[in-house]
């Protein structure tokens, strides 16, 4: 054969495993109204920076009719590309191929692409599109993922690793995304699950369909397995470029620095008059962040699941930060299972990739009753605890209004080595709530009073006027300082810069014990 004909060999070659399963199955895929394994690398990488590895692959099984349907590739694209120009790894399982399912030779290629993430400190991007294992190569595929499923774990806190699940995602394939940072499904054509509608009416008799079991909504709302819900295939590769933007390559570096048009020593007026004057009033406090943070950017995660706790992404003076914070206008900010789970994982992964912490507090304290304690608020909310106290990266933290209590500490308080803590005039920190501690300490005077309600009422002015406010915490030097709210912006921006060096660090050991 003359150069020429190899090199037409190669092309041919190489066209070919661009059709995956082929034409007819990629038509197919379009009608369901997804993209193939192909294009979407196209929309999620800067273009033309795309460079594949093992394209020529082929699996190894001669058993059920696997012989007849041998594909270049096997059913998954992987390589390396950049996006907004910086190197990412990725992965894309071809639903063309034997429906997306992993075989030994599919599963080594995402291997592959992990360990030279790992190697290289770049984070990987994994696009989910699989009926599983693949079922004509039997334990074979189940090593296969167990392969995986390891690397995630290695890989968990030295690059970020972020799956988008577009298609069936079941069985223990779950796991893989599980275990990595963030999971963006899209609604209507994802779904997850252990065990899909058909086992669930064996089991359980009940009659489930896909979307409602584990369709995107479901696991944004319900579950909290999902960190996004996207609209489309689009826009979830669009939210994958956004989260990327405020994340580090690896442990080991920075968080890019994004220089913003807003000025760090912006004050904001409209900040004093925010918190209401009535203590169990609601107010927003998105609000809050978004007046505070650069250009009022502010990207929400888990924003449909427990929200009494808001996290998520914003910069400071053009510098990453992650932003914890009660929120008021649900379930009045308290602490419940949801929110002390939701925030502990983001604490965690905001330490591991050196992105510094922004707590707001307004907390009246955990959520009492028998569904939070028997459902483990103890553990739960220990998890927050222990992420906190645990966290090295600089803590700042700002209390608005409520700090009452258990939470009062947890929130990211100085006692956890909270680095500068901010007070409202507005903030109200105590052991509880005036109306529940006068209840408590004055019960016999009440009782035996000869009007009890008015009595009570100035009981709790008094306690109100002694304990709930910022200047018993400030004079202990537990609050650094007491702010004017409209100074949040510049105050943060200054001690971010002061702390731009922080170095702390926790006794040497394995790992330690968060309570799980
Ligand atoms: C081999 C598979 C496959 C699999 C689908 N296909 N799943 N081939 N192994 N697991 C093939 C089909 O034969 C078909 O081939 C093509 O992919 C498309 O599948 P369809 O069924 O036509 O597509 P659709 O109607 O969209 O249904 C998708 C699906 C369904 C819901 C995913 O295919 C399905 O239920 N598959 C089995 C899912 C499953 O039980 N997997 C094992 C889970 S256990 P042709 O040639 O017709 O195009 C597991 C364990 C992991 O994964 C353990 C890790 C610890």
């Amino acid at each position: 054969m003359s150069n020429p004909d190899k090199i037409q060999r190669l092309r041919d070659l190489k066209y070919q495993s661009s059709l995956g399963g082929g034409e007819a199955r990629i038509k197919q895929q379009h009608t369901k109204g997804k993209l193939t394994a192909r294009e979407r690398l196209e929309l999620l990488l800067d273009k033309g920076s795309f460079v594949e590895l093992d394209r020529f692959v082929t699996h190894r099984s001669h058993d059920f009719g696997a012989e007849q349907q041998r594909f270049l590739g096997d059913g998954v694209v992987t390589g390396y590309g950049t996006l907004d120009k910086r190197l990412v790894y990725v992965f894309s399982q071809d639903f063309t191929v034997f429906g997306g399912a992993l075989s030994e030779a599919h599963a080594e290629k995402i291997c592959k692409v992990l360990d030279l993430a790992m190697k290289n400190g770049a984070p990987i991007i994994g696009l989910n599109d699989s009926g599983g294992a693949r079922i004509q190569e039997g334990v074979v595929s189940l090593g296969g993922y167990a392969d995986i499923f390891l690397r995630n774990t290695l890989a968990s806190g030295v690059i970020p690793q972020i799956s988008l699940v577009m298609g069936p995602c079941a069985g223990g394939a779950v796991y893989s995304p599980a275990i990595t940072d963030f999971i963006i499904m899209v609604k209507e054509t994802s779904y997850m699950f252990v065990t899909g509608p058909e086992v669930v009416k064996t089991v359980t008799h009940e009659d489930v369909s896909f979307e409602t079991l584990g369709g995107a909504l479901t696991h944004a709302s319900a579950s909290g397995v999902a960190h996004f819900a996207a609209d489309g295939e689009e826009d979830a590769i669009f939210l994958v470029q956004k989260l990327l933007s405020y994340l580090p390559q690896n442990n080991l570096e920075d968080p890019p620095f994004v220089r913003a048009e807003d000025d760090p020593l912006r004050s904001d007026e409209t900040l004093d008059n925010l918190v209401p004057e009535e203590p169990n009033k609601p107010y927003d406090m998105r609000e809050v962040i978004t007046r505070v943070v650069d250009d009022g950017e502010f990207l929400e995660v888990m924003q449909n699941f427990g929200g009494n706790i808001l996290i998520g992404y914003a910069r400071l003076g053009g510098r990453s930060v992650g932003i914890v914070a009660n929120q008021p206008a649900v379930l009045a900010g308290v602490l419940d299972i949801n929110a002390s789970t939701k925030a502990a994982r983001f604490v965690r992964f905001c330490d591991c990739f050196n992105i510094p912490l922004v707590t707001f507090v307004d907390v009246p304290g955990f959520l009492p009753g028998t569904t939070q304690e028997h459902g483990g608020i103890i553990r739960h909310g220990a998890k927050l605890l222990y992420a906190y106290a645990e966290a090295t990266v600089p803590k700042l933290t700002v209390i608005t209004r409520k700090a009452y209590g258990g939470a009062y500490d947890v929130m990211s308080s100085k006692h956890l080595r909270g680095d500068i803590n901010l007070a409202w005039p507005s903030a109200e920190i105590a052991v509880m709530g005036p109306e529940g501690a006068v209840n408590i300490i004055f019960r016999r005077e009440i009782a035996e009073a000869a009007s009890p309600e008015e009595t009570r009422a100035r009981l709790v002015a008094d306690y109100r006027e002694k304990f709930a406010n910022p200047y018993v915490a400030a004079s202990r030097g537990y609050i650094d300082a007491v702010i004017e709210p409209r100074e949040t912006r510049p105050r943060l921006i200054n001690a971010l810069e002061m702390l731009q060096n922080k170095r702390d660090v926790n006794p040497p050991k394995k790992h330690g014990n968060i309570p799980l």
